[in-house]
């Protein structure tokens, strides 16, 4: 039996995982473990090496020996791939479809799952992905999906970009739309509802209204090891 909880928010892209994980690990001391970054750092590590990510044995194995780790540094999760900040390289849209891509392999997924596992295992932690209450830690003691309308995903994505580099809105939603059937038609587990996850839809909700609906529904179980208790 864990004495702290742990927490899995999935969805897809856009839906408000990063923003309310981040508020959620604030107000009930969580460590936050984006397992989105992980994926995402692999892609940049592929590229990095030569490895093209439609090339599942090879990615499989660069993912078994990379250096990952997260490093809190003011409030924020810096994510170090063999040591460097990688934190603002693996942000961009071209990495983003790589992390869609080299995540639908098996080889990559077991690598990621096995380090995401070893990272979390201890509890006082909310996970944020596509798996997370599905397959990293079926036995969370609260499991979320939020999701929002795709249009509203894509203008949430099209303002995270300054107004100097942003691309056409159309663009934007073309990939959010893109990515939304990549990762729930994948052959390894794709995104789904998990077994007793609560659903929330965020589409016309603020971050603040979510993180209130999640802490109101959390589970006596959930709510032990969190400071405040049931009062939080
Ligand atoms: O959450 P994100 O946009 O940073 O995730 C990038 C990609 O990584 C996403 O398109 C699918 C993949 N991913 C995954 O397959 N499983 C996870 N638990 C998290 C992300």
């Amino acid at each position: 039996m864990r004495e702290r909880p742990i927490i899995t928010i999935d969805g897809p892209s856009g839906a408000g995982k990063t923003t309310v994980s981040k508020r959620l690990a604030e107000r009930a001391s969580l460590t936050r473990l984006d397992t989105g970054a992980m994926y995402r750092a692999c892609a940049l590590a592929a590229r990095e090496a030569g490895v093209p990510w439609s090339d599942g044995a090879r990615l499989g194995r660069l993912c078994a020996d990379l250096r990952l780790a997260f490093r809190q540094e003011g409030g924020e999760m810096r994510i170090l791939l063999c040591g460097e900040d990688a934190s603002e390289a693996i942000r961009t849209p071209e990495i983003s479809m790589g992390a869609s891509e080299v995540s639908t392999h098996k080889a990559v997924r077991e690598a990621m799952v096995r380090l995401q596992r070893k990272m979390g295992e201890k509890g006082g932690v909310v996970l944020e992905g596509r798996d997370t209450g599905t397959v990293v830690f079926p036995d969370a003691d609260a499991k979320f999906v939020l999701d929002a309308a795709a249009a509203v995903r894509a203008r949430r994505r099209f303002l995270e970009w300054g107004a100097g580099e942003r691309k056409p809105f159309e663009e934007v939603l073309r990939e959010v739309l893109l990515r939304d059937i990549q990762d729930s038609t994948r052959e390894h587990s794709p995104l789904r509802m998990a077994e007793g996850a609560v659903y929330i839809d965020t589409t016309t909700m603020t971050a603040e209204e979510v993180v209130e609906e999640m802490l109101r529904r959390l589970l006596p179980e959930a709510r032990k090891g969190l400071p405040g208790g049931a009062t939080l």
